[in-house]
């Protein structure tokens, strides 16, 4: 049964909808309607920025350590529902049961982690350089955060910016994808119920892109948000950069990648077989940390690819509450986009993976598929051998289940074609040998190495994010994220009673520079 979702500003659900109708559609079985959306417009999400505009200071006051505690206890919550969340997010984007059971997982972690950093949020005391004088430095939270997410992760990856965006002290307007909008009321509902929020220090809106640009454009101009997080595109995220940079502020961007896999000759091929399906195929491709191109020294390529072919060939691929390695496509979109990456394939390539490319069908199938592939949106895992620099399939993203396969020579040129493309998040090498991880390491442009290790698969306390075309720096996670939503305030006191000018009125020791022993 489809359930009904519209924004939720203030505290209060949003009657009408101002954009009309979406239907979020369960990709496994198209005709089954999960949520049917009202959507909302920019003037709904201005609306919803002046409503947290005017929660914040309150919510600010709040003792740091008591909304620790709103953070304790939604974790709670989230883990007391976490079958019933994960079977949602199953349903609404076709993530395979167990994986939305990690991403549920990912959510509870991320609490615990804030749940401490209520009673720390550490400032410093620092010592003056005058007597009678102390410094201090205090973390302020930024104001109004608005947070636009993706639907790949439609839980786990919103709490990284929503759980620390709130024990910081700041209100938030959230604008999920539409396609995993049932997703996301789950998930408000829980943060809302489980924290004991007061109205308005949370809000909800959907909206298309269209709507979410000229909303958050006319909020930033009214001076209604402090601070953009935005998970999707390397296209949108630099145009939400560039918009955020015109405001004089740095948006916290987790964008695209094309994230390498370098197997040595020394390498555990198997492992390195098993962390390519999983990187590769796993959620369908379509983690921003997916495997994009795995570059194997050419010793050992052939073997390599025999093998990789042979997994991914066997790999259960259908039903999400199945056991399968993936199931469909996040919604259509990515489904048809998916269409034209596989267009990039050339004549110089070699294909492998499966009985087929493209959509999973009657007439195209796989071999082993689990369930109907006609009534959702399946595409066959396709390894394309044989790309370079220069073919769109090497240089591009291409969300979905495809796979790159070319070869290196020497560790220099593998981290040069590691960095080639110019994203930046993820990267792994398979190796044992130290000096050849650390080299990699040093070398690669990713703000995430993994070592013997799949490109996906971060865990939720360390720093997460990109360079390059896969973000502007910014990193989530762990203690890294609070710089995205505190700024920093420098306390100066002077008890001396008297204007002590810095730099000036300092007082001096008289070394002896001439001494020699
Ligand atoms: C994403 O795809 O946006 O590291 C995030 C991983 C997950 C998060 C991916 N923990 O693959």
């Amino acid at each position: 049964m489809a359930q009904t979702v519209s924004a939720v500003i203030d505290g209060s659900p949003v009657q009408g909808a101002p954009a009309g109708q979406f239907s979020s559609t369960n990709p496994a079985h198209v005709d089954e309607v999960v949520a049917d959306v009202a959507m909302g417009d920019a003037a709904l999400l201005v609306t919803a920025a002046r409503a947290a505009r005017e929660a914040q200071r309150a919510w600010a006051a709040v003792p740091a350590p008591v909304r620790g505690r709103a953070i304790a206890t939604i974790g709670r919550l989230v883990e007391a529902n976490k079958e019933n969340l994960a079977r949602l997010v199953s349903r609404e984007i076709g993530k395979p049961y167990p994986e939305a059971l990690g991403e549920v997982q990912e959510i509870i972690d991320t609490c615990d982690f804030f749940i401490g950093e209520g009673r720390r949020l550490y400032g410093q005391t620092v010592p003056s350089e005058m007597p009678d004088k102390q410094l201090f430095t205090f973390r302020n939270p930024v104001g109004v955060v608005a947070v636009i997410t993706a639907g790949n992760f439609p839980v786990a990856v919103p709490s990284w910016y929503i759980v620390p965006a709130l024990l910081c002290g700041n209100a938030v307007v959230w604008k999920p994808a539409e396609y995993s909008a049932a997703a996301a009321a789950a998930f408000y509902e829980l943060f809302v119920r489980g924290g004991g929020l007061p109205p308005g220090v949370f809000n909800v809106v959907y909206a298309d892109g269209q709507q979410t640009y000229a909303g958050l454009e006319q909020a930033l101009d009214a001076g209604l948000v402090d601070k953009v997080g935005f998970t999707g595109s390397t296209e949108v995220g630099s145009r939400i950069g560039e918009l955020a940079g015109r405001h004089l502020q740095s948006a916290c961007l987790e964008l695209g990648g094309k994230n390498p896999m370098v197997v040595t000759p020394n390498a555990d091929l198997d492992l390195a077989v098993e962390g390519a399906l999983f990187a590769g195929f796993g959620t369908a491709g379509q983690r921003c940390t997916s495997l994009g191109t795995v570059i194997c020294h050419e010793s050992v390529h052939d073997e390599f690819l025999v093998r990789f072919d042979q997994a991914t060939s066997a790999a259960a691929v259908g039903d999400p509450f199945a056991e399968v390695l993936y199931g469909p496509m996040l919604d259509i979109r990515f489904a048809e986009r998916f269409e034209k990456y596989l267009g990039w394939i050339g004549p110089r390539h070699k294909v492998l993976g499966s009985t087929g490319i493209g959509r999973i069908t009657a007439a195209n199938p796989r071999a082993g598929f689990v369930g109907d592939p006609e009534a959702g949106l399946f595409c066959h895992p396709t390894i394309v051998d044989g790309v370079r620099p220069g073919d769109e399939i090497f240089d591009q993203e291409t969300f979905g289940p495809l796979v790159g396969v070319t070869t290196y020579q020497s560790m220099d040129e593998a981290v040069e074609l590691a960095n080639a493309p110019g994203y930046g998040l993820s990267s792994a090498v398979y190796t044992s040998d130290a000096r050849e991880a650390f080299a990699f390491r040093q070398g690669v442009s990713a703000g995430m190495v993994s070592v013997n290790n799949s490109t996906s698969g971060a865990e939720a306390h360390l720093p997460f994010g990109g360079n390059g075309k896969s973000g502007n720096g910014s990193r989530q996670s762990g203690i890294w994220v609070l710089d995205q939503f505190t700024r920093w305030q420098a306390l100066n006191w002077d008890y001396s009673g008297r204007l002590q000018k810095a730099q000036m009125d300092v007082a001096e020791l008289t070394p002896d520079l001439e001494f020699r022993m």
